[in-house]
């Protein structure tokens, strides 16, 4: 993995691990019916200013549409935690968080702290350091990191759900959804739960 020596000019990518890029925290509050969380954000993490629309519909829609017990769940490219956090607080599902960013993985452990959320965060490249199964995995995921790394993200999820199991995920029509779906299709069940904007919520079942 590339690794920013101090000097050189810095990415721009919001996966780029960048010691050196400034530290400003902000705080972002979600706020949805009977739940406000806070969240921590700063400078080089996806969205920093504001909640994404793609996560904040993939959330509504998981548990508008979630039709099966889950207890367990890995958020795949967590960023400062916004998913399995708001998932923890209002369906009480417990969340194994990752990402390659560790300023992101940070933040996220703040936030699990600020939100006294039952979750926990780690860092890891893709599935490099998970060694569990989960009867959810969910992500928003990282479209600029290319389709090698989405695809990875999305049929290696198979190896880390449990028998039963789903894969849910957000993208937009013109980041070639539908093309990932019939990628997936090999491996998966799928059916588009909602679309909003020109975002697809997609749930996926191990065939
Ligand atoms: C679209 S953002 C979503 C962030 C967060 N889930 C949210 O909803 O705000 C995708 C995330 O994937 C992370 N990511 C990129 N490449 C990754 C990789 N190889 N392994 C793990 N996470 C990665 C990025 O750092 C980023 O935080």
């Amino acid at each position: 993995m590339y690794t920013q020596r101090k000097g050189e000019v810095p990415l721009e990518h919001y996966f780029t691990n960048n010691p050196y890029l400034k530290s400003e925290i902000k705080t972002i509050t979600y706020e949805k019916e009977n739940c406000r969380l806070s969240f921590k954000s700063d400078n080089g993490v996806f969205s920093k200013d504001k909640i994404d629309y793609g996560s904040s519909f993939l959330i509504d829609t998981f548990i508008k549409h979630n039709d099966i017990e889950i207890k367990t769940g890995l958020d795949v490219g967590c960023g400062y935690g916004l998913i399995g956090i708001v998932l923890n607080k209002k369906l009480n599902i417990k969340f194994d968080m990752i990402d390659v960013n560790r300023r992101a993985v940070h933040l996220t452990e703040m936030n699990i702290k600020e939100n006294k959320a039952d979750c926990r965060s780690f860092q890891s490249d893709i599935y490099s350091n998970v060694d569990k199964k989960y009867d959810l995995v969910i992500t928003n995921p990282p479209i600029r990191a290319g389709k090698k790394v989405l695809e990875d993200i999305l049929i290696n999820a198979q190896n880390y759900l449990s028998s039963d199991g789903r894969l849910w995920f957000v993208m937009r029509r013109d980041h070639g959804v539908k093309s990932m779906q019939a990628t997936l299709d090999s491996y998966y069940e799928t059916e588009i739960v909602a679309k909003s904007k020109g975002f697809y919520v997609v749930k996926s079942k191990i065939r």
